[in-house]
Parts: C-alpha cells; sequence; structure tokens
C-alpha cells in the first residue's frame, strides 16, 4: 500500500487522506488487488522477464487493460520490468529523477516491487508517494513529478498509453525539494 511523505517529514497511509493531498494537482491513486495466481506469482518474483513472459504477466491484467480503453481510451499496454542489473538502468533512473512533466497522462500500475513518485503541489511544496504491488496510479498531463527507485531498483508496472509520443519527460527546471534530495 503507498506511504505518502511530506517535506516536515510527516506520513500517510490511509488512502482517503493520501488522496486528499494529491486531489489539487489531479493524481489518482487508486489500490487493485493483485490476482491470486501461482503462475502470475511465479512470473512476478522473477527479477528479469523476457518478451513472452512478459506477455504473460500482461494476459492477467487485460480486465483492467480494457476498462481503460473504454473509459479513458487507452490504446496499448506494455510491462515495464527494472532490476538493479538491467544494462543502462543508472542512465534511466537519471531521466526521471528531475521535475518533469508529459504532455500525456502517466499511467502505471505497480504489480511486483516499489518505486517513489514524487509531486509538487499547488502551493509550491512537495511530497513524495512510495508506491507497491496492487498501487494503481494516475499522474495527468502536465503536472510537476518526478519518479526514482528505492533501493531494491526493483519494480514490475503495467504501463498505459493513448501514444508513445505523449511521454518524454519535459523538464520544467524546478529544483527538488532538499528534502528529497
Ligand atoms: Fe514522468
Amino acid at each position: 500500500m503507498a506511504v505518502l511523505f511530506r517535506t516536515d517529514k510527516s506520513q500517510m497511509k490511509a488512502l482517503p487522506d493520501i488522496s486528499r493531498v494529491l486531489a489539487p494537482i489531479g493524481v489518482r491513486l487508486e489500490h487493485w488487488e493483485i490476482p491470486g495466481d501461482q503462475t502470475l506469482e511465479r512470473l512476478l518474483s522473477t527479477p528479469r522477464l523476457d518478451p513472452s513472459e512478459q506477455e504473460k504477466v500482461l494476459h492477467f491484467f487485460l480486465p483492467r487493460f480494457d476498462h481503460l480503453k473504454k473509459t479513458l481510451g487507452y490504446q496499448t499496454q506494455d510491462l515495464i520490468v527494472l532490476s538493479p542489473d538491467l544494462p543502462g538502468i543508472e542512465a534511466l533512473e537519471e531521466k526521471f529523477r528531475s521535475i518533469h512533466t508529459h504532455d500525456d497522462d502517466e499511467i502505471r500500475y505497480i504489480v511486483e516491487g516499489e518505486g517513489i513518485f514524487g509531486f509538487v503541489l499547488p502551493d509550491g511544496d512537495q511530497v513524495e508517494l512510495l508506491v507497491e504491488g496492487g498501487d494503481y496510479i494516475n499522474v495527468p498531463r502536465g503536472a510537476e513529478h518526478w519518479f526514482r527507485l528505492t533501493p531494491s531498483r526493483r519494480i514490475k508496472a503495467v504501463r498505459y498509453f493513448t501514444s508513445r509520443e505523449g511521454w518524454v519527460p519535459l523538464y520544467t527546471g524546478r529544483a527538488l525539494s532538499p528534502a528529497f534530495a
């Protein structure tokens, strides 16, 4: 379950409380239980997955994708699998560590592992949100945010797209709060 960290070092764990903090910037957080299935559990516990294994994982989440297609117009999905031994992991982390926006929503369903999204609130204050298996997050287009891995450097997440073009980082040049830098 997600945990929100404030710059004053306080934490929030209740979903309604977290949602209240993130609502003014349009970020939506939900929790969708991961289906209980032995094949899925085996695949998710494997650090690296080949393309056919990734397809197998995505198959378990097709009902979610169909719903997003119908309600939000999403066209494609893929599975991102990050692990400490992935070639280029440092460069990838660096790319999303600075505050940026996208021209399209950034939608992620975390299915294993964990990661941290950071957000700039309307008053300029910043927060970080730890997300883990079962957390679904929708970061709206134009919202200033960043992403970083935890020390485990391990996450698997379904990404949903309306177009790939809308999902490049546009850096805003804003500095990270010293609490999160
Ligand atoms: Fe992003």
